[in-house]
């Protein structure tokens, strides 16, 4: 087997490695365009479990590594004037060159054959190969040169940045976020080998601009780098090897392979330098593709396997560099945080680090986080106890006059179980249970203010005086049971009305027994649903007065709260999309305009509410489809019902239109609650696949969201909240009389169950390379 491989970076070094020694006869060979000895950047950081990966698959060259390594365990935060720094994250760092040298050294023993020097333009020189590995880097030039096949996506971020070098030793990962005259800087800083340590230095453009670096060489803007962070740097130079400023580009590629040839490394997908994963990602390609080709009988089929294997690890770790790059990019929102708040955000900002992890790793942090939340909860006049304070999720909550025990709300969720828009039973023992389970705040589901409101016949309404009597019984039972805030949310479905029951068919147009439906415009939600009917003033007033004729219901229901539905792309929404509104009226074209009617209603509700009691709106706070509502756009919705006096915006995203392409995944709509939350500065809840209490934490405890929703997650455990209550020691969590001995057994276990629950993490948590290196180190004398 003939084997070319282009670049000798770490992808095409240790796939050279690695197929050689899988078939010793195979003639392999890499082109490097540069010189053996002649590599750009500085460090290049591993995690404990990558550097398992090595150790599997080639000894020698992982004793190598690994002799040469630097570890650390702490990552530190340095931000306005405080540092934080934070226990057992077992990474490794090393030289970049090292690197290469040993991964060269080790594919020249196998037999491997190395053309540096040696630039290839043109691939009809590899014409004999059998396999052609195409490891050329970032700006790869063969998959640009195929980019109809390839079908490559770059995504050139804003930020600017420049890798350097320092003789400054760091004993932890370093963050330093630096206020200058001109905006804000960072760098991500961390020690490779002894008196070496890796810079990358990270601004805005604006910030770049003002600071006057645009067209520096690059000794004058590492000079400019090193007055700004002289004070840390302490007389340690700032080092340069092709240390240009430029914008991060996120590579990812549609195909990675083309007959015999397969894009590998950085060349088919990076990942940002924020996670320090690109060699990492690199390498671990070139793992993948020795699996696949093992036992593969042809190339062609071992390379299909390759990528069908590998594209999942790879965009998942694309995802988590994509969220920690976005925070990076607008740290500005949390500028103005308390310094042990930001930390918390730098260290969770990717969602692998969790509140309960951390309280594990470095408990002391935890509780800094925990002191810092509670005074700022105690600064909003509450009188809770500061010194030894309750985790997040635990801490009170106030919109106007209504008050919240703690931050869990179970989210509305139709249950498509009333008649005729009557609650009945069902509803009485759904809602009274989820709010004896001790949530601080239950909400109704999306409640119609008009038979032909409804979503489908099941829908629960607020029209006429048998349901007010039902709903007035529910509340009742919830203030008399349990200290649970009970919201109202009233909706309108629009176009999505007339549908099934949820487990008939969700949003499919009813067969029999339907009704006429209404929306901004006349666009039918499946081809074969309903056409729409496009609203006129007449029906917009209709509309709004049966709003306003709910709220007055619910108020007299005795509801604490009241939430306009503007979101999932019921009527309200689909005047805020625009890709639902195509109206050429004043209630179309610019988001202005889109907004006027769901801001008419808005008001006219605000105004027949009660003043003490607050209101919410739901939004979608993207429509996940081309051309839809983004986040920025939920920015200014936000800010147009701030400025309409709403006390809370909740955070949804999407089912706006059919085709919309969410990306799921854990805690995934959260991104949005905290640009909106931290951009138009208003509460926000957040809601969407957030599963635990220690989610719920981390959300809190880093300033993304003021409450926390959840649906599914209560639709199997009413109790949610009273078992994290008991979990993390809350003891002041209402329990009803009736369930006293209930929550003494379950306090009295927790303590127990966590403290085993501690003690297996620790045991089960593999010594890291640092510990092993420093046992191994450790002079007999001391056992
Ligand atoms: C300026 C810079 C500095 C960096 N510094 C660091 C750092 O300090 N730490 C870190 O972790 N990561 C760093 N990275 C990122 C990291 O290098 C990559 O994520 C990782 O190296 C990807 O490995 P790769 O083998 O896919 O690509 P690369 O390492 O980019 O290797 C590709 C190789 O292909 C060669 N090549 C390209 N085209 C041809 C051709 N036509 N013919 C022959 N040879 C060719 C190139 O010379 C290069 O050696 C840096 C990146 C850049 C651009
Ligand atoms: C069965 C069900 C019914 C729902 N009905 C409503 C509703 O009436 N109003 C609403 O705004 N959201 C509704 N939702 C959306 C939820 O409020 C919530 O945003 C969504 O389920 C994501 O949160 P989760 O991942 O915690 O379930 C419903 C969700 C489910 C599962």
């Amino acid at each position: 087997m003939k084997v070319a491989i282009i670049g000798g970076g770490p992808a095409g070094l240790y796939a050279a490695i690695l197929l050689r020694k899988q078939r010793p006869e195979a003639d392999i060979t890499v082109y490097e365009r540069n010189r053996a000895d002649d590599t750009f950047g500085f460090g290049v950081v591993f995690s404990d479990a990558t550097l398992d990966n090595f150790e599997k698959y080639d000894l020698p060259s992982y004793r190598r590594i690994t002799q040469e390594f630097a570890y650390w365990d702490d990552i530190a935060v340095h931000f306005r004037g405080t540092v934080h720094q934070v226990g057992g994250n077992g990474f490794c760092g090393c030289s970049r060159r090292k690197l290469l040298l040993i991964l060269q050294e080790r594919a020249r023993e196998l037999g491997v054959t190395l053309r540096f020097e040696t630039e290839i333009d043109d691939e009809a020189r590899l014409a004999d190969a059998d396999l052609v590995v195409l490891a050329d880097g970032i700006n790869s030039r063969f998959r640009e040169r195929y980019a109809d096949h390839f079908q490559p996506e770059i995504d050139v971020r804003a930020n600017m940045f420049a890798w350097m070098g320092s003789t400054r030793p760091l004993d932890a990962f370093t963050f330093i976020f630096q206020e200058t005259e001109w905006g804000p800087f960072i760098a991500h800083a961390y020690q490779y080998e002894a008196g070496r340590s890796t810079w990358i230095f990270e601004t805005d453009p604006e910030t770049f601009a003002r600071a006057g670096l645009e067209g520096l060489g690059e000794r004058e803007s590492a000079d400019r780098m090193a007055e700004i962070f002289g004070w840390f740097l302490g007389g340690h130079p700032l080092l340069t090897n092709r240390s240009m400023w430029r914008n991060f580009p996120m590579v990812r590629s549609k195909r990675w392979v083309k007959d015999n040839t397969v894009l590998l490394g950085d060349a088919k997908a990076s990942a940002h330098f924020s996670i320090g994963s690109g060699t990492k990602l690199a390498m671990e390609d070139a793992i993948a593709l020795a699996d696949a080709l093992r036992d593969a009988p042809t190339v062609t089929v071992g390379l299909e396997r390759y990528e069908q294997g590998r594209r999942e690890e790879v965009e998942k770790t694309q995802h988590a560099a994509d969220v920690s790059l976005v925070w990076f990019e607008h740290v500005d929102r949390f500028w103005d945080f308390d310094p042990v708040q930001f930390a918390f955000g730098v260290m969770t900002r990717s969602k692998a680090i969790t509140y309960d992890n951390l309280n594990l790793r470095a408990p002391d942090f935890v509780a800094e986080v925990d002191r810092a939340f509670a005074r700022y909860v105690h600064a909003k006049g509450f009188d809770v106890d500061v010194e030894r304070p309750v985790a997040p999720m635990f801490q009170p909550f106030r919109l106007r006059d209504m008050t919240l025990a703690n931050r869990a709300v179970v989210s509305p969720m139709c249950m498509y179980s009333a008649k005729e828009g009557v609650p009945v039973d069902f509803h009485l023992v759904h809602y009274g249970s989820r709010a004896i389970g001790g949530a601080g705040l239950i909400f109704t589901e999306m409640t119609c203010v008009s038979r032909d409101a409804r979503i489908t016949p099941g829908c629960a309404g607020l029209w006429n005086d048998e349901q007010e009597a039902a709903w007035h019984r529910i509340v009742d039972f919830v203030h008399a049971n349990s200290a649970a805030k009970f919201a109202l949310q009233l909706g309108h479905a629009g176009r999505k009305g007339a549908t099934k029951l949820m487990w008939e068919g969700m949003d499919r147009p009813l067969e029999d027994g339907g009704w006429d439906v209404v929306s901004a415009s006349s666009i039918p939600y499946f081809p074969d649903s309903r056409v729409p009917r496009e609203l006129d003033r007449a029906a917009m007033d209709k509309i709004k007065s049966d709003f306003v004729a709910a709220a007055e219901r619910g108020e007299r229901c005795g509801f604490d709260m009241l939430e306009l539905h503007c979101a999932h792309g019921y009527l309200l929404a689909s005047f805020i999309s625009p890709l639902t509104n195509k109206r050429d009226d004043a209630y179309g074209g610019s988001l202005e305009n889109r907004l006027r009617f769901p801001l008419e209603v808005f008001e006219a509700l605000r105004t027949a509410w009660p003043k003490h009691k607050p209101m919410s709106v739901r939004i979608s706070a993207t429509d996940w489809a081309e051309g839809g509502i983004t986040g920025d756009d939920a920015v200014q919705v936000a800010r147009a019902f701030a400025e309409a006096s709403v006390d809370l915006v909740d955070v949804s995203t999407g089912q706006t239109v059919r085709d919309a392409q969410p990306i799921y995944g854990r805690m995934f709509q959260t991104p949005f609650s905290d640009q909106v939350r931290n951009e138009a500065r208003v509460a926000t809840m957040c809601v969407g696949n957030i599963t635990s209490a220690d989610q719920v934490n981390t959300i809190l405890a880093a300033g993304r969201a003021d409450l926390v929703a959840l649906g599914r997650p209560h639709l199997v455990d009413p109790a949610f909240t009273l078992k994290a209550a008991a979990w993390y020691g809350a003891e002041g969590v209402f329990y009803p009389p009736q369930y006293q001995p209930g929550k003494e057994q379950i306090f009295r276990n927790s303590v127990r169950d966590r403290q085993e629950f501690e003690e297996l993490r620790i045991k089960a948590k593999p010594k890291t390379r640092a510990e092993l290196k420093a046992e191994a180190t450790k002079p007999l004398a001391a056992e």
